[in-house]
């Protein structure tokens, strides 16, 4: 297979497994990464934690609009986007223009087994638990789905299940 000649771009809250799932669509079909978070804080030699503290989550924000941007000059790329960067419509905007738009979904419970033993975020300090993650989630929710061309839900599936799937779904959407 000759690769994409888009760009996909995986959009959902924490813990739904966009970064794993990039890492393996990565490896199954030779594409190229980009994880924004990680190539934000590089950039700014700041963790996100940091970044939100020092500037706050507009100029966060701002910084994944950019490199939104960027990545419009590139294909067959999986951008992994940070959970929020699709409740601004700026960045959806600029999503669309690199290609398919991919929401991945999971319970709150699912969620919470997957972030309980991280730090490194801030949206979740003082709600790190099954209700908190539901009422982030539930004040999201239409957001994230505007911004989608396809929506794959994540429980209780593995990893090669979930990115089987994605694929198949952008596939038919080809035809
Ligand atoms: C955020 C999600 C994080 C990170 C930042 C803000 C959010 O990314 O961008 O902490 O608002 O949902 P992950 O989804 O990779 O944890």
């Amino acid at each position: 297979m000759g690769g994409f000649d888009y760009n996909i771009v995986l959009i959902g809250f924490m813990g739904t497994g966009k970064s794993t799932v990039s890492e393996y669509l990565s490896a199954r079909f030779a594409m190229r990464t980009v994880e924004m978070d990680q190539v934000i804080a590089e950039r700014e030699k700041m963790s996100i934690p940091e970044i939100f503290a020092v500037h706050g989550e507009e100029y966060f924000r701002d910084l994944e609009t950019g490199l939104l941007v960027e990545m419009q000059s590139h294909k067959n790329t999986v951008i992994s986007c940070g959970g929020g960067a699709a409740l601004r419509e700026k960045n959806v905007v600029q999503m669309k223009k690199n290609g398919k738009v991919v929401l991945l979904t999971a319970s709150p419970e699912t969620v919470y087994e997957r972030v309980k033993n991280s730090e490194g975020r801030p949206v979740l300090d003082g709600r790190k638990n099954v209700k908190g993650i539901l009422e982030l989630m539930e004040q999201r929710r239409d957001r994230y789905e505007a911004a989608a061309d396809i929506v794959v839900n994540t429980d209780n599936k593995t990893v090669p299940q979930v990115c089987e799937e994605l694929v198949q779904r952008l596939m038919e959407m080809e035809e």
